[in-house]
């Protein structure tokens, strides 16, 4: 099923979306997106990881996608290095298996801004869902599994022409 979302790019005014999808995740969806042991708590993560989760322009972008009022997913893209960037996405588990993190990774490339960057995102190597968005997005690994976890990459190409 595909849901219907309003993507939205974050200024530095929009702590609160962020807040509000770290919240309505579990720790099973935030210990995939941030590598962490155990449960983590989501104040926590979000003590820890608000400025690189708020992280905007030049170096990098922070999208949410919006379903009705609810800030339900967010894509972070921060550059390593020169035309380098590191993805992480994460949806609220009560929305995921909609299409959302499809619609977010979906706008790196329709939005033309990241053509030619070299995209790399890292997953554990059972995280079935995060590895199948990858793939469907046309990121390949870079290498077989590496201490259990599979690097993808993808140099970003030019927006698809309607
Ligand atoms: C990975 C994640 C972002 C996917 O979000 P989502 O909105 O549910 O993804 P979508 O609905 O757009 O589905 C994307 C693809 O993954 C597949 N998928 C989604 N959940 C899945 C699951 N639990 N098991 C297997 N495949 C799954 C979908 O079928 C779809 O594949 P398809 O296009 O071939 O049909 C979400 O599961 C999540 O937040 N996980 C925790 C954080 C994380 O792992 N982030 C990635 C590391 S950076």
């Amino acid at each position: 099923m595909t849901t219907v979302i309003t993507l939205r790019e974050l200024g530095a005014t929009a702590a609160e979306d962020v807040a509000a999808v770290v919240l309505a995740c579990s720790p099973g969806t935030l210990q995939r997106r941030f590598f962490l042991p155990g449960r983590p708590d989501p104040w926590d993560v979000l003590a820890r990881y608000r400025r690189y989760l708020l992280a905007g322009p030049p170096h990098g972008v922070a999208l949410v996608a919006v379903r009705g009022r609810a800030a339900v997913g967010l894509l972070n893209l921060v550059a390593a290095e020169a035309r380098v960037a590191e993805l992480g996405i994460m949806v609220a588990d009560p929305w995921q298996r909609q299409g959302i993190a499809t619609g977010l990774a979906a706008w790196l490339r329709t939005s033309g801004r990241w053509q030619g960057w070299t995209v790399r995102a890292v997953t554990q190597a059972d995280n079935l869902a995060a590895r199948a968005l990858l793939r469907r997005q046309g990121f390949r690994a870079r290498h077989g599994l590496d201490h259990g976890e599979y690097h993808y990459e993808l140099t970003m190409p030019a927006p698809e022409v309607a």
